[in-house]
């Protein structure tokens, strides 16, 4: 498994943001599994809400390139994203839309192996958002979005001090995710 760059996308800039936590934890793990994670920041990207006549007049903006630049040098993705009423967020969404209108974004993404990851401070860890995320992802952008998932309740009990998950099952199954993770993207680059 060594060498897969792996890129995390948390789908929230919030400062204290428990997805980026999350999303900061399973580099650790990919880390130990030999993998070379990174962590986006969409915040930095500064997309404006995805609007048709601003695209026809000034073209993609530079953030959209410079994203689909970074996931052209990543082997697989995780989307580390919060519910917003039972939906990704719309940094999230408004992110790949506008990267999908690079033809550079969209094979960036194309064929690509993703987990997806979310964490809620509500019992059911963001779950309702993933079956979304994975159809978003999955139909257009063309990830191949891999079964195992994980939703991390009660965000803010979770973590340890240095940042670790602290249930010994939930570290269990972050585990199991990205390993299943780097094992799709092994066999793809193979
Ligand atoms: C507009 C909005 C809608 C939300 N809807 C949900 C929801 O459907 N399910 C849930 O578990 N939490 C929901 N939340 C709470 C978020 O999970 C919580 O704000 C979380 O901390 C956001 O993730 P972050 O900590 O990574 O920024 C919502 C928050 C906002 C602002």
């Amino acid at each position: 498994m060594a060498g897969l760059r792996v890129l995390l996308i948390p789908g929230s800039a919030r400062t204290g943001s428990w997805n980026l936590k999350l999303a900061q934890a399973a580099a650790t793990v990919l880390r130990e599994l030999g993998a070379e994670p990174s962590v986006a920041d969409l915040r930095a990207l500064a997309l404006p809400v995805y609007d048709a006549d601003l695209e026809a007049a000034q073209g993609v903006p530079a953030g959209a390139s410079a994203l689909a630049r970074q996931m052209a040098g990543h082997d697989a993705f995780v989307v580390v994203s919060p519910e917003y009423n039972a939906f990704p967020t719309p940094l999230l969404i408004n992110t790949i839309d506008w990267v999908s209108r690079l033809p550079e974004g969209m094979k960036a993404m194309n064929g690509k192996p993703a987990a997806l990851l979310s964490a809620s401070p509500g019992a059911l860890g963001g779950l309702r958002s993933l079956l979304v995320l994975r159809n978003f992802l999955s139909i257009n952008p063309a990830m191949l979005v891999i079964p195992p998932q994980f939703a991390l309740g009660n965000a803010a009990q979770a973590f340890t001090a240095d940042g670790a998950l602290a249930d010994e099952k939930q570290a269990k199954s972050l585990h199991g995710v990205l390993a299943a993770l780097l094992k799709t993207a092994t066999a793809l680059r193979a």
